[in-house]
């Protein structure tokens, strides 16, 4: 798919169809109705307006319409897309209906399209959110399917014209927030593809196949160590849960240098992924149903490896790691036990007392590594608990951590990337749970507020290096196509990531460029 930009007017578009978001006053109020519908509707006698309202289309924010010009525009149908009200306004809404947008147009079979950005306040956050939508939104998954592919492959949007606002002019900084949002959403199509791969053909080995391509392509560093390199690292957590399976685990270290040396120097930011390729529960069996969707226990890991792919491109003056522990939970006559203690990198011993509490054992260990860095800050993302989905529901994603600034500046990177995550109390109330009565402290401890303990657990591997663990259990995967989200992997947490680097980019140049000013002024 390619962007351009135009400044001509909505109602002499030519394409096959024109995407036309509205506010919900924007089809009521007589004052002040956007040029590109009063035009349209002009054109079309009246017609645009009368069939949207036979339609019920009213601008809600989850609505689209479809409508036949024949013959009336340039362009052979107009999608109408709701945008809700506008005190309700932000990018994301925008991100999803354009996602709306490209799947109806792609539906039929559209190859051109021209899409109105609407007249709204923050002008760049809206061209990267279309451009985002629009992409997020051709996503399939249809690698396996025999029938009806190529037909269904051939049906995308090729050709994306952007109008501008009336009054906008184009400008060179336009291209440069389009192709920094075909990187992002592109880099969230790869975490999805790797998602969405069955367990089978997306083992840890392939998995450390991907990030090695990926690496090469992106001009990352890269490390993969086996088991017995894994072993030799006194990683007793993340050997426990490997040894079931017959797949060798593999430890992946992906990293981003400066080329300054200076900057190379700076305290580097390290996330972490949970890389769970399939998470059978081990011998503390999962049912068939919850077992179902376990292909997706490594969309921690995704995350990372899709957010290392866009730092690779945006340079920032500082250094990023990447980790995931990669290995799949199995029963078998070799599968850690229920009982088993197991030595941490770190040196705590943990007695197992669910098998399927494993991805905070393998994040032990791969945050203790992660931490002998010396990072500013570790973010760790994992599939981490079914407690966290019972408590924020499937949309939205849970954040955990005491560092306070730390925490804010993923919040604030997370509500600006348009991704729904919420912080959880650390409570002390809930640490005594993990207390064992063999070893320094049990893996797993009762249902009440278990995506407390869980990040309770992962704590005691950090020390005192500021810290925010992300459980995207829920948001990692939706059961339901929604705006520019297809079923199954969402990419979720790639964009927050960039976001933060991004952030953290903009602080450090900033500071610098006082540093400059006050030595001027001396
Ligand atoms: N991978 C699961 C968590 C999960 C559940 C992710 C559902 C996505 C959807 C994790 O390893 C797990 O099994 N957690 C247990 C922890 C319990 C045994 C303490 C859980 O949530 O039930
Ligand atoms: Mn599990
Ligand atoms: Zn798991």
């Amino acid at each position: 798919m390619n962007f351009s930009f135009g400044t001509g007017h909505a109602s002499a578009a030519k394409a096959d169809v024109l995407v036309l978001p509205l506010f919900d006053t924007d089809l009521t109020e007589k004052k002040n109705p956007p040029s590109a519908w009063v035009k349209s509707d002009k054109k079309m006698r009246g017609l645009l307006a009368k069939l949207a309202q036979q339609e019920g289309f009213k601008g809600k924010a989850d609505q689209s319409c479809v409508i036949q010009t024949h013959g009336k525009l340039g362009v052979g149908r107009v999608i109408l897309l709701g945008l809700g009200t506008r005190a309700k306004f932000n990018a994301e809404v925008l991100r999803m209906a354009i996602g709306r947008g490209i799947k109806a147009a792609n539906k039929l079979k559209s190859k051109t399209a021209v899409i109105q950005v609407p007249g709204v306040r923050e002008l760049d956050a809206s061209l990267q959110a279309v451009v985002e939508g629009a992409l997020l939104g051709t996503y399939r998954y249809d690698k396996w399917r025999t029938t009806n592919k190529d037909e269904k492959a051939s049906a995308r949007v090729e050709k994306v014209q952007l109008l501008l606002p009336d009054g906008v002019k184009k400008d060179k900084s336009m291209d440069g927030t389009a192709a920094l949002a075909r990187t992002i959403a592109e880099a969230a199509n790869f975490a999805r593809d790797l998602v969405n791969e069955p367990a089978g053909t997306m083992t840890p080995t392939i998995l450390a196949e991907q990030a090695k391509a990926m690496a090469k392509e992106a001009g990352l560093g890269l490390h993969v160590f086996d088991r017995k390199k894994i072993a030799e690292l006194n990683m007793g957590l993340f050997l426990g849960v490997a040894r079931g399976s017959v797949e060798e685990p593999k430890l992946i270290h992906l990293s981003y240098t400066p080329d300054d040396p200076v900057a190379a120097k700076r305290a580097p930011i390290a996330l972490v992924g949970k890389a769970i390729t399939f998470d059978s529960g081990g011998l503390s069996l999962k049912p068939s149903d919850g077992m179902l969707d376990m292909k997706t226990d490594m969309a921690g890991s995704a995350a990372v490896l899709g957010a290392m792919r866009v730092i690779a491109k945006l340079k920032p003056p500082f250094p990023v790691h990447g980790f995931m522990g990669a290995c799949e939970n199995m029963p078998s006559g070799n599968a850690y036990r229920l009982g088993d203690v197991l030595v941490s990198r770190l040196g705590k011993t943990v007695e197992i007392t669910n098998t399927d509490a494993e991805g905070r054992l393998v994040l032990g260990d791969v945050l203790t590594y992660a931490n002998e860095l010396k990072p500013a800050a570790i973010i760790d993302l994992a599939t981490l608990t079914g407690a966290c989905i019972v408590a924020l529901g499937p949309w939205v994603a849970g954040a955990f951590g005491d560092d306070d600034q730390l925490m804010w500046n993923v919040l604030e990177s997370a509500r600006s990337a348009g991704e729904d995550i919420w912080r959880l109390p650390m409570t002390d109330t809930l640490k005594d749970v993990l207390k064992s009565d063999v070893a320094d402290m049990k893996n797993a401890g009762d249902r009440m507020g278990g995506s407390i303990t869980a990040a309770h657990f992962l704590k005691e591997f950090v020390g005192e290096t500021p810290w925010v663990h992300l459980d995207i259990a829920g948001p990692s995967n939706v059961n339901k196509e929604k705006g520019y989200m297809a079923k199954g992997a969402t990419g979720f947490a790639v964009r927050t990531l960039v976001e933060f680097i991004r952030r953290r980019t903009a602080e450090l140049n900033a500071a610098a460029d006082e540093a400059i000013d006050t030595s001027d002024a001396e």
